[in-house]
């Protein structure tokens, strides 16, 4: 670090007031996954990521990585990072911080006696399910491949397809269908984010110790019904797929209402054709986002909601068809790794708590390889996946601290049972 240089924390949230001015028009940070606005980020973090003395690539999923070498370059690395692209008019925050805030962890970490594992930094690309209706792409392609994901059906809200978007960023979607990584060749994943939800602020607490994560269903549902005159058609005998789809997502609600905290359900995504004021609707396509800390509890859920959109189509007459996006498990972080956030909160002055995770993160992708923990920091109201998303900078040094510390840990070890 130069003299002028600001210390890392404070870089963190300068870094992160800089990657915010990349961003399509319009309120927050709007940071499509494979999109340029992504791959302009990639660009800066990378040129961070090599300033800071880290050999940075682009692996085939779109995914951006610089690496410390340890002492021992065989061992499998610890690796650490979050993503990089966002939901429309989002915070700039979520991912972000794990990854600008990873990188200043990472330089605290390794600045002095080189680690005996190295470390890997990642920024994960499209991580956020906001442009395909599914997310974890650039970590599921690493870690399971995208064998079962249909690249050309995948679209966003403008039509273009998963496949196209890979390749308007110079990657081959092909490329992708085989995984990278195997169980094993990683030695454990850390992520550090913003809690996005209300918990750490209305307790106070600096730092989330998190214990696992929920993980979502994705269905996209097709109503259609009969498109016509707004004006001459009799309201009996309709097939209005817009009437239908308003009438299913109220059911959609009502189910997850009736779990108690359990589970939630959101549809977040709606697109009506033809969508004009004076054309009763001919059909529409919505999505739904169903999450649970349970599997069960999930499956549940999303059998109800399946079954509430059969009673919708029988009865209002539409052709109905739901496909199955994602349907993702949910993750236990790795006790040994909490016990290293606690202790490294705990040695550090910091109050921290014990939590789950109601948002998923790309730590449940990299699970299928290697055991995760993630380390959180309070979200001021509770407030994500909006423009008004906000941690103080105190807050945000707080998280690199204890990243560093629980890096220096698991870096400097054969195995991490022994850890907390
Ligand atoms: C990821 O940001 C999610 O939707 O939980
Ligand atoms: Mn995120
Ligand atoms: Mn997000």
């Amino acid at each position: 670090m130069s003299p002028s240089s600001p210390p890392p924390a404070r870089r963190t949230w300068d870094r992160l007031r800089e990657l915010a001015e990349i961003t399509a028009p319009g309120d927050g940070v709007s940071r499509d996954g494979y999109s340029a606005y992504e791959r302009l980020a990639q660009d800066l973090v990378g040129a961070w990521m090599r300033d800071a003395g880290l050999s940075v690539t682009r692996d085939h999923a779109g995914n951006l990585r610089g690496r410390v070498a340890g002492r021992d370059p065989l061992l499998p690395a610890v690796w650490v990072g979050s993503h990089l692209d966002s939901v429309p008019g989002g915070g700039r925050f979520d991912g972000a911080y794990g990854v600008v805030g990873g990188l200043a962890a990472v330089e605290a970490a390794t600045g002095g006696e080189t680690p005996l594992r190295s470390i890997e930094l990642v920024a994960f690309a499209c991580e956020e399910g906001a442009r395909f209706g599914t997310g974890l792409l650039g970590s599921r392609g690493l870690v399971e491949g995208w064998a079962d994901v249909d690249v050309d059906a995948l679209v966003d809200r403008d039509g273009v397809s998963l496949r196209a978007a890979l390749a308007s960023v110079g990657l081959d979607a092909e490329a992708v269908r085989a995984p990278s990584l195997t169980p094993g060749s990683v030695h454990c994943f850390v992520e550090l984010h913003v809690e996005q939800g209300p918990v750490l602020d209305t307790a106070a607490a600096t730092i989330g110790v998190v214990s696992a994560i929920a993980a979502p269903t994705y269905l996209r549902v097709r109503f259609e019904g009969a498109a016509g005159h707004a004006g001459t058609t009799p309201m009996v005998g309709r097939r209005d797929a817009l009437v239908g789809a308003a009438e299913a997502i109220l059911e959609v609600e009502r189910a997850a209402r009736s779990y108690d905290g359990a589970a939630v359900s959101t549809v977040g995504f709606l697109a009506v054709h033809p969508n004009s004021a004076n054309v009763i609707p001919g059909s529409v396509t919505f999505s739904v986002d169903v999450r649970a800390l349970d599997a069960d509890t999930k499956r549940r859920l999303v059998e109800e909601i399946a079954a509430g959109l059969q009673r919708t189509a029988q009865a209002r007459s539409l052709q109905l068809s739901v496909a199955t996006l994602a349907d993702l498990a949910p993750v236990a972080c790795h006790p040994p790794i909490q016990g290293a956030v606690r202790d490294a909160a705990t040695s550090l002055g910091l109050p921290w708590l014990d939590m789950p995770s109601g948002a998923y993160h790309d730590a449940m992708a990299m699970s299928r390889v290697c055991p995760v923990g993630m380390v959180f920091v309070p979200s001021a109201r509770g407030l994500s996946h909006v423009a008004e998303e906000w941690t103080s900078p105190d807050d945000l040094e707080h998280g690199v601290d204890v990243l560093a510390e629980v890096l220096r840990t698991l870096a400097s070890t054969t195995g991490i049972e022994g850890a907390g």
